[in-house]
């Protein structure tokens, strides 16, 4: 038995599995983020903490309690967690990879359709009442998306994910990742380029790369300079990896044609430019994983990795496996 918090609102289902496993669950039941003080004086003496991609784990919530043996990530992504510091520590990271794939795959292209056919705008335009005639020159001429150049930035999980859908649209598939994926060369015909070869030939540049030291501002000005003046950015990973400042003035000086955004640098705040835009352009609050399916699955695993790694065992989604002495 031991006591895990939950720093936010979670699905029954989740605090039922922890409590069938024995453990006294505490929840932060709101929606809302609970500052660094709070949140520490809410961890003292939990040896689990079940947290989200919003909640900062830095040094000093890590060394605030020195129970804390496991804490696990509702996300796939864990920039939020210093997780050399919990290694450090000896405390456990886990995530909640592979169940999110296919329904943040299938909504990175919803976004990429979006944004090259202008379903938000038409979507406004319609509400309106602004529909009058149909005629050949609409107001909404969008950009094809069969047949064009995919460039994934990224190819883990769910950059094939994303690749395998490409094929229905006959796209071409090129990709840039720090290796090479012979498995998706065969099975997706997707090839190996160069990042500048990836923004100098796609038309749609779609980002699944983690939010590191090294892919934070991958995508600056300097990389819309070499896209197609045609082309639309797709960011369904993470904010920092783009520098929206360049982004804005890259829209507005014409050097890409469009930008969905699901993932915002200064989340939850939305680039007041960005805001404005509407051509091609299309904004959502990071929603690639939120289908209620997925999210339950999201917060089940979570649960199982906080079971696990507070048996002492292995959880199956540890990210710092270094923290388990050989
Ligand atoms: C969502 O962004 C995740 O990392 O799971």
């Amino acid at each position: 038995m031991a006591d895990v918090f939950i720093s936010r609102r979670i699905f029954r289902e989740t605090i039922e599995k922890l409590e069938e496993s024995g453990h006294r669950v505490e929840v932060n039941d709101s929606s809302r983020i609970l500052p660094k003080g709070e949140l520490i004086e809410k961890i003292k003496g939990k040896s689990g903490l079940i947290c989200l991609l919003n909640d900062k784990i830095d040094t000093e919530v890590l060394d605030s309690n020195r129970d804390l043996r496991v804490i696990s990530n509702v996300a796939v992504g864990y920039d939020n967690i210093d997780v050399g510091a919990a290694t450090e520590r000896g405390v456990m990271v886990t995530n909640t990879p592979g169940v999110l794939t296919e329904t943040t795959a299938d909504f990175t292209f919803a976004l990429l359709i979006s944004a090259a056919r202008r379903i938000p705008e038409a979507d406004r335009h319609s509400r309106k009442g602004e529909f009058e005639e149909w005629e050949l020159m609409q107001p909404h001429l969008g950009v094809d998306v069969y047949g064009k150049t995919l460039g994934i930035v990224g190819m883990g999980r769910i950059g094939r994910a994303v690749a395998r859908r490409s094929k229905g649209f006959g796209m071409r598939v090129l990709y840039h990742d720090a290796r090479r994926d012979e498995e998706a060369e065969g099975e997706l015909g997707a090839k190996f380029t160069s990042f500048d070869e990836l923004l100098r030939e796609s038309d749609f540049v779609s980002i699944h790369v983690p939010l590191t030291k090294e892919t934070k501002g991958m995508l600056g000005a300097k990389e819309f300079e070499k896209m197609k003046t045609s082309a639309i950015l797709v960011n369904a990973a993470r904010g920092g990896i783009v520098d929206e400042d360049a982004l804005v003035e890259a829209l507005k000086r014409g050097k890409i044609l469009g930008a969905a955004i699901d993932t915002h640098q200064m989340e939850p705040r939305v680039h007041p430019e960005l805001a404005k835009m509407e051509k091609h352009v299309v904004l959502a609050p990071h929603i690639a994983s939120a289908s209620r399916d997925t999210r339950l699955k999201m917060a089940l695993m979570a649960a199982e990795n906080i079971i696990v790694g507070l048996k002492g065992e292995r959880p199956p989604n540890l990210v710092n496996p270094e923290v388990i002495p050989k």
